[in-house]
């Protein structure tokens, strides 16, 4: 499907947006191992989060949706899957379901698209093999299709010196299978999703400093019900929009803010943008969650440094299509990570640069971007990426000849309802 985006000048939006992806794989994964039923509230219904629902029912999982929820109701013990689990393009589910099966006493094989087939597993196969995981995978447990066999898993202190919530959530979740205790030691910081919902299910998890300590052997208690918020990566592309536009307000409410999160929202402070966050009340939710609004105004370049990279990993797209448009230059290094998210992001963000007419420069670890008022515009291609079809439609408010987005299907991925959304708000 190919979209085009006229040169408009307008864009308006107040509302929710869908709910959070990352909250949405962890609610659907624990609610299928713990005991009672889940009800999820505001759950993310996108490519990616239906994979881990289509995985949990294949683990046994009686799965129905119930208006506006999505109740789960846990098999009394995981069922061994008949077939390959088809975790499509999401990396968070295959690297959350092989810590999450590892010690589940069942044989699995965890396969999914070419974009996924072709990310690094080994991050996360190595540190499940340090405690007793018997998982196998093609080239020795790099690549995808891996496949998981029934181990006994033992707790034990694993060093964990990448900055990944994904590698970090399957081993928390293998250890909850392990015999004694595990601490993941050296953590950098990444976003806590895990951590809390675990508590959230009765878990007993301590996180000190750079480590977290968990016990294996708990089970899980269904809090009954859980409260996804919406999706501050989703709410970046509309934020990106308003303050890009010549007459730009997005309202975006009940986003979640977990300060692993809001590495956006700091960054379009220092852009220059006009931003009033209002956190909500949380009233013990899992995660905090509040208001945010961006109304237009004329940005500038930024320096992003490897520590806030966490915070910001996936909103750097939108924040490319951003510093293409604001006056002098953005450099983002410490980003490594961009060359193995569902595309190399470098090189695809070198791609919509350079097809608008940007001036872009790739780093082996980020990018540098000489920004100008507006862009020329023209035909951008997703390269299969959800979040580079939706920067790329961000960038239209500021170009001089409109955008094409070639495989605009892609935001389906995580933001099914995107385009429509972004046309209804422009004018
Ligand atoms: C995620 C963690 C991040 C992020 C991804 C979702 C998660 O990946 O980019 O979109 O839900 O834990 P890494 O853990 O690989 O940094």
């Amino acid at each position: 499907m190919r979209v085009s985006l006229g040169p408009r000048r307008g864009f308006h939006f107040a509302g929710p947006v869908p709910g959070d992806k990352s909250v949405t794989h962890r609610a659907y994964l624990l609610a299928t191992r713990a005991q009672g039923e889940t009800w999820v509230r505001g759950a993310l219904r996108s490519r990616d989060t239906d994979a881990t629902l289509a995985v949990c029912r294949a683990l046994g999982a009686d799965v129905r949706v119930e208006g506006e929820d999505i109740r789960i109701a846990p098999p009394a013990k995981l069922q061994e899957p008949s077939a390959p689990l088809d975790c499509e393009n999401a990396g968070t589910l295959i690297r959350l379901a092989a810590g999450y099966l590892a010690g589940a006493g069942l044989f699995a094989v965890l396969t999914g698209d070419d974009s996924l087939r072709a990310r690094p597993m080994r991050r996360v196969v190595q540190p499940l093999r340090m405690l007793g995981a018997r998982i196998e995978g093609r080239d020795q447990g790099a690549r995808a299709p891996l496949a998981v066999l029934p181990a006994g898993l033992a707790g034990r202190i694993i060093s964990l010196p990448l900055p990944s919530a994904q590698v970090k959530s399957a081993v928390m979740l293998a250890a909850l299978d392990a015999a004694g205790e595990t601490v993941l030691t050296d953590l950098m910081p990444t976003r806590d999703h895990t951590e809390r919902m675990l508590r959230q299910f009765g878990a007993r998890v301590d996180s000190q400093g750079d480590s977290v300590r968990i016990v294996g052997g708990q089970q899980l208690i269904s809090p009954g019900r859980l409260d996804v918020p919406g999706d501050i990566s989703h709410a970046a592309f509309l934020l990106a929009a308003a303050a890009l536009s010549e007459r730009g307000e997005t309202r975006v409410t009940g986003v979640g803010l977990n300060p692993g999160r809001t590495g956006i929202l700091a960054v379009l402070q220092r852009m220059g943008a006009r931003i009033e966050v209002s956190a909500g009340a949380d009233g013990g939710a899992i995660e905090p969650s509040g208001d945010v609004l961006v109304r237009q105004s004329e940005l500038v370049g930024v320096e992003i440094e490897a520590a806030e990279v966490p915070s910001l990993i996936d909103e750097l797209p939108v924040i490319a299509a951003l510093a293409l448009c604001a006056e002098g230059v953005t450099t983002v290094r410490g980003a490594g990570e961009l060359r193995v998210k569902e595309t190399d992001r470098i090189a695809a963000l070198r791609q919509m640069a350079k097809a608008v007419g940007g001036d872009f420069e790739e780093l082996p670890d980020g990018f540098r971007i000489q920004g100008k008022r507006h862009v020329q515009g023209g035909l951008v291609q997703s390269l299969g990426d959800h979040r580079i079809a939706m920067a790329a439609a961000v960038l239209s408010l500021r170009s001089r000849e409109g955008v094409e987005v070639a495989d605009a299907e892609a935001a389906a991925v995580s933001f099914p309802r995107f385009f429509d959304l972004f046309e209804a708000a422009s004018a």
